[in-house]
C-alpha cells in the first residue's frame, strides 16, 4: 500500500507537534515547510532520527519550496502568528489572514487532491480563507477548533470527578472564541448526563474554564499558545481521513443552510472521512443554547467582515 502524503505548513510549535504525533502513529510520510530556513529542516531530521527507537517508518522532511510538497494527501495549515499575553485571538486577523491565504493556494496548486485542516487562528475565519484561496469544494477544507475546546472540556470534567479521561464524551459547538457554546446536555461521564453527576455551580465553572482554555494556556505560558493538546487534536482529524474512519468530530465546517446559516465557516458536529466532512449533523438546542450560538456566529460574522468575506 502506498503511504499517505502529509504537508505540514509552518512548523512551529503546533506544527512540528502535529508532526510528532502523526509520525508516532505512522500515518504517512510527512513534510514540514515553513518561511524559516533551516527550521523544518532540523526539525524534521531530528523527528526522523527518533524512528529507530520509537520504531515509526515514515520518512520526514523540512523543506522552504512548495514543490516538495506535490501530491500530498493531507494538508494541515499552522503557519502564522501565536497569541501572546493580552492579545486576543482577533487581534492576529489580517496579518495570519494574508498567510493562511497565500499558504493554501499555493499548497492547493501542487496538491488538487488534497484535504486541508486549518490551525491557524481565528480558526473559523481562516478556514473560510483557506477554501477560498485554495479553490476546494468545501468539503475538503475544514478547521479544528472543537476536538480541543472539547477535549478541555472532557478533561475539566474528567477531573472534577476524579474519573478516567477515556469515560467522558462531551462536545462544543460554535466559533473558536470566548463565545463557544460547550453543550452540556450532549455531555456524559461513563454515558451518564453530567448534569446527573456534578451541581450546576460546578458546571458553570468548568464550561467558562473550557471558553477561556486558551487563555489560561497563554497566562503560563507568556511566549506562545497551546500545542499538544492542539496537535494532538489535529491528528485525530487527521487519522479519520486517513483511515477513512467516518468519526463524528466537532470541526470548522461550511454552512449552506444547517443550523440555519449560510456562506460561513462554523464549529459543528461533523463526520469525517476519506472524502472531507462527508456530513454535518444538526442537534436540537434549548433557547438559552441557541442565543449562545447566535452571539458566537455574530461574532464569527464580525469577524469574516473585517478580512472582506
Ligand atoms: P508558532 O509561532 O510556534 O509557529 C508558527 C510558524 O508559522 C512559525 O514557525 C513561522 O515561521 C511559520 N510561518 C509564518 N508565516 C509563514 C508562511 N507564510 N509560510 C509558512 N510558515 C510560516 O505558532 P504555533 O504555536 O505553532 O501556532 C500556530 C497557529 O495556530 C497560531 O495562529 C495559533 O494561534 C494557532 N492555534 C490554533 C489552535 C486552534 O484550536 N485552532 C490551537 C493552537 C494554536
Ligand atoms: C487555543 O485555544 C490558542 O486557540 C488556541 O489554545
Amino acid at each position: 500500500m502506498k503511504r499517505k502524503k502529509i504537508t505540514i505548513i509552518g512548523s512551529g510549535n503546533v506544527g512540528a507537534t502535529c508532526a510528532h504525533w502523526a509520525a508516532a502513529k505512522e500515518l504517512g510520510d510527512i513534510v514540514l515547510i515553513d518561511v524559516a530556513e533551516g527550521v523544518p529542516q532540523g526539525k524534521a531530521l531530528d523527528l526522523m532520527e527518533a524512528a529507530p527507537i520509537e520504531g515509526f517508518d515514515c520518512n520526514i522532511s523540512g523543506t522552504n519550496d512548495y514543490a516538495d510538497t506535490k501530491n500530498s494527501d493531507l494538508i494541515i495549515i499552522t503557519a502564522g502568528i501565536a497569541r501572546k499575553p493580552g492579545m486576543s485571538r482577533d487581534d492576529l486577523l489580517s496579518i495570519n489572514a494574508e498567510i493562511v491565504s497565500s499558504c493554501a493556494r499555493l499548497a492547493a496548486e501542487y496538491s488538487p487532491e488534497a484535504i486541508i485542516i486549518v490551525v491557524t487562528n481565528p480558526l473559523d475565519v481562516m478556514t473560510q480563507v483557506a477554501w477560498k484561496a485554495s479553490g476546494f469544494p468545501a468539503q475538503r477544507v475544514m478547521g479544528m477548533a472543537g476536538v480541543l475546546d472539547s477535549a478541555r472540556f472532557r478533561t475539566f470534567i474528567a477531573l472534577e470527578l476524579g474519573i478516567s479521561f477515556e469515560d467522558v464524551s462531551a462536545f462544543v459547538l460554535g466559533g473558536h472564541g470566548d463565545d463557544m457554546v460547550p453543550l452540556v446536555k450532549y455531555s456524559y461521564a461513563g454515558g451518564i448526563p453530567i448534569d446527573k453527576l456534578i451541581p450546576q455551580e460546578r458546571i458553570d465553572i468548568l464550561v467558562e474554564r473550557t471558553r477561556k482554555g486558551g487563555a489560561e494556556i497563554v497566562n503560563y505560558l507568556k511566549t506562545g499558545s497551546a500545542y499538544y493538546a492542539p496537535a494532538a487534536s489535529v491528528i485525530q482529524m487527521a487519522e479519520a481521513i486517513l483511515k477513512d474512519k467516518k468519526r463524528i468530530l466537532p470541526v470548522a465546517a461550511y454552512l449552506q443552510g444547517e443550523y440555519q446559516q449560510q456562506d460561513m465557516y462554523f464549529g459543528v458536529p461533523a463526520i469525517i472521512g476519506s472524502k472531507g466532512i462527508e456530513k454535518i449533523i444538526e442537534v436540537d438546542l434549548s433557547d438559552k443554547e441557541r442565543i449562545e450560538l447566535n452571539k458566537s456566529i455574530a461574532s464569527v460574522r464580525s469577524l469574516s467582515k473585517i478580512v472582506g468575506l
